[in-house]
């Protein structure tokens, strides 16, 4: 049997300049440096650091399988790496989501993102890795759902014959720590009835329904680590990172970046507490400004070969196609924005990462008068 390949991206915010911004190009030396240790030891085959605004991307090749304890320990000792670099220059938030001291296992729950794939590679092996800021897991609901079932984004789901049975996807229930798996075409209306509710029920993985690859072998994964609720508090964002496997009875890379060509409404934005549009940028635009966003999908595409990310990796939104989308995520950044602090620009009350409400409750209380 052939040996697999496990493609992990892991991310954290350790620090970045000015503000919520970017990562520091020191920052982004020092996880290179370690990472190349881990190649040099053995632990992993490959890497490419990337960035998505102050996250820091760390995309790793090996041979070990998903939740590797030496793979996750070396992403956990980058960013240590990472944080103590950042620390030095005083940059913001240095180590923000390292949430404990001593790492034990698995970056799981202890603040990192992680999104993983363990294939059998194909003879040509096309990923797209989509990594977002300022916004959260469920933002992947909408692109992943009409990549992999919306007919009139993806041309294969109606004329290729491997694509055309359609797709099954596993949804995570984050709230109650639960999953569900469905299958589109049959069960679509169900799915969507579920991940329309993007802040808890979110698409963690799809799997092809037909011959083409392995039927338990994902061929998208989705990070869908929340910060807030791992620490119960607000401790930062829970910004997420996408891998998407493309061509060959599968979505076409054209068809995966189709669904990014409309600047959807995700939650997150200034303070975790506010919808706004998502716009897609390439490697000049990757990072946020406006009311510190709006917020941005930046994405990479690579091959992978025995192991291997080949590149340089295509800037996958740097395209004068994907202007209008930007244009359109400005303006509706604007008209977002004159709703100030009302709804739905702000988010419902239990979502916000920022409130005062409990202090303004305390504060007032004794003052409301019944009006039954
Ligand atoms: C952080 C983020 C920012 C911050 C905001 C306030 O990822 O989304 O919008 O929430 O800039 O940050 P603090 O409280 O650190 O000044
Ligand atoms: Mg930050
Ligand atoms: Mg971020």
């Amino acid at each position: 049997m052939a040996e697999k390949t496990t493609l992990s991206a892991i991310k954290a915010d350790v620090g970045s300049i000015a503000g919520h911004q970017v990562v520091h190009p020191d920052v982004i030396e020092a996880a290179r440096a370690s990472l190349k240790e881990a190649v040099s030891l053995g632990v992993i085959e490959d890497f490419y650091v990337a960035t998505a605004g102050d996250d820091l991307q760390l995309l790793m090749t090996h041979r070990r399988g998903v939740d590797n304890p030496k793979v996750h320990e070396t992403a956990w000792l980058t960013f240590q790496r990472g944080t103590e670099v950042a620390k030095e220059l005083h940059l913001y938030g240095a180590g923000q989501d390292l949430l404990v001291d001593a790492f034990s296992g698995n970056v799981r729950g202890l603040g990192p993102g992680s999104a993983e794939i363990e294939m059998v590679e194909r003879p040509s092996e096309p990923v797209a890795i989509f990594m977002m800021d300022k916004t959260e897991p469920g933002a992947f609901n909408l692109p992943i759902f009409r990549i992999f079932a919306d007919p009139f984004n993806s041309a294969g789901l109606v004329i290729d014959t491997a694509m055309h049975m359609g797709f099954r996807f596993e949804v995570w229930d984050i709230e109650e720590h639960r999953r569900i798996f469905l299958n589109c075409p049959e069960q679509m209306y169900d799915l969507l009835a579920f991940i329309g509710t993007k802040g808890r029920f979110v698409i963690k993985r799809v799997y092809a329904r037909s011959n083409k690859v392995p039927k338990d072998e994902p061929i998208a994964c989705i990070s869908t680590d929340k910060l807030s609720q791992i620490a119960g508090k607000y401790v930062g964002k829970d910004d997420p990172v996408g891998i998407v496997r493309a061509q060959s009875g599968l979505p076409g890379m054209g068809e995966i970046l189709e669904a990014w060509a409309w600047p959807f409404l995700v939650s997150g934005w200034n303070r975790g507490s506010h919808n706004g549009p998502l716009m897609v940028v390439g490697q000049k635009d990757n990072r946020t400004a406006r009311f510190d966003g709006p917020p941005r999908c930046f994405g990479l595409g690579f091959q992978i070969a025995n192991a291997t990310l080949v590149k340089p990796p295509v800037d996958l939104f740097d395209d004068p196609s994907f202007e209008p989308a930007r244009r359109q995520a400005a303006e509706l950044a604007d008209y977002m924005r004159r709703h100030g602090p009302f709804e739905p620009h702000r988010l419902p009350m239990d979502e916000m990462e920022y409130t005062t409400m409990p202090e303004l409750m305390e504060k007032h209380k004794g003052k409301w008068e019944d009006v039954r």
